[in-house]
């Protein structure tokens, strides 16, 4: 088989890039496979768009190498310039030329192309966002969702190998966010497109992406499929910022067991070192009210479709239990603790700064 056929789309590999002082990326390993959706998930400043900017080719790594459908795009032998790339980019502010129409918004990205060619490429991005009609506008004439779907046009209408989207939602208000970002998943599916979008909301990269990679100050801590991010976080930073979790510290009972404040509980994954934290969800604990036990009820947020009940153990420990809307506790009551299913273990850090990501 050729070797572009079994590379994935996109490979970052020890990508590291500086700014004088400022780390703005450390060490970026990534793999993208094709046709998939990757989310870039991490708190703002962690080197998200910097990690964009250098697949794109618009900024050059100190070093590392990024490979483009197993091709070296940059590397020890020199970088391939962002034109001939063929990677198509959606900057977070859409960045459409405000004086041209929809239509030569798209047309723009197919410079160098022959005008019949031009024109059907732009009638098929046009097409496939759901904007035909709409090629003679302005871009002030239109909606902060429908300026999205042109900015995506224009990234799409050349055939690029991989697009990259830079907090693509941002600027839309919360109401449109959710409907607009169905519709992008459901365009990127219809173009077979491999995209890499960069968000800081972790619902976002839940809900929309194949693939989350998770960063924080400059490195990936773990990539997998969100179901997997969810229940087996490798990290401190991945569990706390990937879902409400609180952080048990542990001692390992076995290779599938751990012990903990709230007691002997079963792992997801094997307990590797002697010392250990478990990771609670709030929905994997129930609560029973009892006058005489053992945890406290210290506050309850009431949200309507569910509640948060926050608690504590006599040593100080506190945890959270989320529980449907029909649970009456308030805060003083006393109640046992169940934990529901295996909780996820990673090996304790001895400071969170040492919470660096744990190799595959
Ligand atoms: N051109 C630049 N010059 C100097 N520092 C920069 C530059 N671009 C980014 N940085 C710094 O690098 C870090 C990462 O920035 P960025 O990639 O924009 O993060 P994010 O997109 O995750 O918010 C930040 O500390 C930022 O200030
Ligand atoms: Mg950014």
């Amino acid at each position: 088989m050729d070797r572009a056929e079994t590379a994935p789309a996109l490979r970052c590999r020890g990508v590291r890039k500086t700014f004088g002082d400022a780390v703005a990326v450390a060490e970026l390993d990534l793999d993208v496979p094709s046709g998939s959706i990757t989310a870039l998930l991490g708190p703002s400043g962690c080197g998200k768009t910097t990690a964009l900017r250098l697949i794109a080719g618009l900024e050059s790594p100190d070093v590392g190498t990024i490979t483009i459908d197993g091709v070296e795009v940059a590397g020890a032998d020199g970088e391939v310039p962002p034109e001939v790339r063929q990677v198509g980019m959606v900057f977070q502010d859409y960045a459409l030329f405000p004086h041209l129409t929809v239509e030569r918004n798209v047309d723009y990205g197919l410079r160098g192309r022959d005008r019949g060619e031009r024109r059907e490429a732009t009638r098929r991005a046009l097409q496939l966002v759901g904007m035909e009609a709409y090629g003679g506008r302005l871009p002030h004439e239109l909606s902060g969702g429908q300026r999205q779907r042109i900015a995506l046009a224009r990234a799409l209408a050349p055939g690029p190998q991989l697009v990259l989207l830079d907090e693509p939602f941002s600027n839309l208000d919360a109401a449109m966010r959710a409907s607009v970002r169905e519709e992008v998943r459901t365009i990127l599916k219809a173009a077979s497109a491999t995209a890499v979008f960069v968000t800081h909301d972790q619902e976002e990269a839940l809900s929309l992406a194949d693939e989350v990679a998770v960063m924080a100050e400059g490195r990936i801590h773990q990539t997998a499929p969100p179901h997997v991010l969810y229940a087996t976080p490798r990290t401190r930073f991945v569990a706390e910022f990937v879902g409400d979790a609180d952080v048990l510290p542990g001692r390992r009972a076995g290779r599938y067991f751990i012990d903990t404040p709230i007691g002997r509980l079963p792992t997801a994954g094997e307990v590797e070192a002697d010392r250990a934290d478990a990771v609670l969800r709030p929905e994997s604990v129930r609560v029973r009210p009892r006058p005489d036990g053992p945890v406290r009820v210290t506050a309850v947020t009431f949200f309507g479709h569910d509640q948060l009940v926050h608690l504590q153990l006599a040593d100080g420990t506190t945890l959270r239990s989320r529980q449907g809307p029909e649970l009456r506790v308030v805060a003083g009551d006393r109640v046992d603790i169940e934990v529901v299913g295996p909780v996820a273990v990673f090996p304790t850090s001895a400071t969170a700064a040492d919470d660096h990501p744990v190799p595959a």
